[in-house]
Order: C-alpha cells, then structure tokens, then sequence
C-alpha cells in the first residue's frame, strides 16, 4: 500500500467537501466550571460564548479545533436535557468542518448515510450545521459544520 505523510491511500476521501475535524460537542451542566478545568488542563480559551437554541454554548480554542460545551438553559427542552439525563455528562458529538456543506451531505447520502438534518439549519457561533444519524456512523453522532 503507498502512503502519502504516513496515511493510507484507502483512507482519502471521495468527496471534494474538503473536511478536517472542528469540534467535539460536551454536554454538561457546569459549563463554567468545566470550562475553568479545561482552560487549566489544556491551555485553551474561551473564544466565543452565546446562548442558542436553549443551551448555554462556549467554544473553547484548542490551536487546530475547539471544544464545544453546552450547557442547558433552565427548563429547556431538547437533546442535549435529554442526553444529560439519559447518559450524564460527556461527549455528544464530533463535528467536522467542511466549506461546502450541501456538497458534504450530498457525498454523505451517496455514501449510505441517512442524514438526521436533509437541509443545513442554523447553528451555533453563525455556522450551518447538519447532522448524521449515528446508526450510520459507528454509534457516533457527526455533525458537519459550515466555515
Ligand atoms: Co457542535
């Protein structure tokens, strides 16, 4: 097998959306404090901070992506109440960031894949967002990201 900067060749992908990691979604219900700990533990920032959707939302700077860490707003309703009670804290998602995410979904629905959202929606920090049901990834809620 050739490789090309110690990656296989079978691992290229077939689409032309260009992704790289962005982001790993965290449910939590202290993102103050977590936000402390991880900016301790990893040298990372808050580089933007909103509420959305219900959630509180901070995304911390890690270099070459970020962490995500949403909290839910008082009796809010959605997913990430939901997963919190089901599961507790943790990782929710992963996202990757791609500048062509219709073109990103479109190889994802060629691929197989059922995507959760058909059409990009708005998402958090002003970037369209759409997802993919985790029974076609692996048991892995992936996000893609518009920017
Ligand atoms: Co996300």
């Amino acid at each position: 097998m050739r490789r090309r900067g110690g990656r296989r060749d079978y691992y290229r992908p077939t689409n032309t959306a260009d992704m790289e990691f962005d982001h790993a979604g965290i449910a939590t219900d202290d993102l103050d404090g977590l936000a402390d700990r991880y900016g301790t533990l990893f040298d990372a920032s808050v580089a933007h901070e909103e509420e959305f959707d219900g959630l509180r939302v901070a995304f911390l700077d890690l270099g070459n992506g970020y962490l995500e860490l949403l909290e839910p707003l008082p009796d809010a309703d959605g997913a990430i109440p939901r997963y919190l009670d089901e599961h507790g804290p943790g990782i929710h998602h992963l996202a990757l960031r791609t500048a062509d995410i219709e073109t990103a979904l479109d190889a994802a629905r060629e691929a197989g894949v059922d995507p959760v959202d058909e059409e990009p929606r708005p998402g958090a920090w002003g970037h369209d967002v759409a997802f993919l049901h985790p029974a076609s990834t692996g048991g892995v809620l992936v996000e893609f990201v518009e920017h």
